[in-house]
């Protein structure tokens, strides 16, 4: 038998009965992720085939308020910014249905929510990852609000994490600031399938303050589903040579950034993103999601790097590139992207972002 990921909550409220009938809101601001060893392909029960390692963002958020009402006739989710049939629905349903299995004081009330992005959703940057997540840290204040339960900020974090997922993989990564391993792996003892960790010890000071310039080749929506995607990777040929390549480039990753080599990093890194492509693109159906300005940057960045500037490329199942640097060297990397990177990008669109500390609690904070 599964043990309750919701254990905690019900051990600190046993009754899980519902403690006041008021009806409240509650809101999170969460930020997106940008894996650098990446996610792709997935096990049973949204279990991901392989680990995968990523950077939390600091510009790139979501921001979800939830109103929940306690006495109206229609129960769950009533609508996402007033519309029935939002894009995001599905994915918010699965796991407001997951979590209302195991917490049943979620099946008695209805909520609205109101939500958005700092960024264009479906470009590539993971509008998903920070959506879901805040959607998750919503419902699990919700919950925790009605049974009158209080864990520790630690113990939020970690169902949060373990909620996300469910509705979307990538999110549960966005619950902690820095950088967060998701999937079992022989090089993170604590690293598990069903949520995302820290990854504290394993990493230099320095790559703490890496800068991420999301270069925005086009803000069309994507043209392949990650649910696809995923799905693709069953019976794909490449599938077990991936999981074998995804620990070794992972346990790389993490030797480069605890010893500060930016160098190495890059190298794993640029592997991750064109091996991303590379299994998209062999899938039956595949897909060419890079544009000509996609490939056109990446020859750029090499160029750039082969110079002895410092900065790589990482790309998510899009067109759209994230070019990542030290902030040692941030004059130098964005006098380059300026001058030679903006004007591909779609209207000259360049988000300029870096390495964030993780969501934030703004329930609380008068006049959002
Ligand atoms: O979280 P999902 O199901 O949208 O999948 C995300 C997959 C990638 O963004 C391509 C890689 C990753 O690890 O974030």
């Amino acid at each position: 038998m599964s043990i309750s990921p919701f254990l905690r909550l019900k051990e600190i409220a046993p009754q899980e009965q519902p403690k006041s009938d008021e009806d409240f809101s509650v809101a999170w601001q969460s930020p997106a992720n940008i894996a650098i060893i990446k996610y792709w392909g997935k096990k049973y029960g949204q279990l991901p085939a392989s680990p995968s390692l990523s950077m939390t963002l600091d510009q790139a958020v979501t921001e979800t308020h939830v109103n929940v009402f306690t006495k109206k006739r229609v129960k769950g989710i009533m609508a996402i910014n007033g519309d029935p049939d939002h894009l995001f629905l599905p994915k918010m349903q699965r796991l407001y249905d997951w979590m209302a299995a195991d917490l049943p004081v979620l099946n008695s009330i209805s909520l609205s929510v109101s939500t958005r992005n700092t960024f264009p959703h479906s470009t590539g940057i993971a509008s998903s990852a920070s959506g879901i997540s805040a959607f998750a840290l919503c419902l699990l204040s919700i919950a925790g609000k009605i049974m009158s339960a209080e864990p520790s900020m630690d113990e939020f974090l970690h169902m949060a994490s373990g909620c996300a997922r469910i509705g979307s993989g990538s999110a549960c990564r966005s619950m902690y600031g820095g950088f967060a391993v998701w999937g079992r792996s022989g090089c993170i003892e604590e690293a598990a399938d069903e949520y995302a960790t820290p990854v504290t010890g394993h990493i230099h000071p320095a790559m703490y303050s890496m800068r991420d310039a999301i270069l925005v080749i086009s803000a069309d929506p994507k043209i392949l589903s990650s649910t696809l995607g995923h799905e693709s990777m069953q019976g794909h040929p490449f599938f077990s040579g991936r999981i074998g390549q995804s620990n070794k480039n992972l346990e790389e990753a993490l030797q480069a950034m605890s010893a500060n080599d930016f160098e190495k990093l890059s190298a794993v890194a640029e592997c991750e993103a064109l091996t991303l492509h590379a299994l998209i693109m062999s899938a039956n159906p595949g897909s060419l999601l890079m544009k000509p300005a996609t490939v056109e940057v990446i020859h750029r960045v090499r160029e750039a790097r082969n110079k002895g500037i410092p900065l790589f490329f990482t790309l998510d199942a899009g067109a759209n590139v994230h070019v990542m640097y030290p902030d040692a060297s941030a004059a130098i990397v964005e006098n380059f992207i300026r001058d030679v990177l903006q004007p591909l990008c779609e209207d000259n669109r360049v988000i300029f972002d870096r390495c964030g500390k993780g969501p934030v609690n703004i329930t609380s904070i008068p006049g959002l």
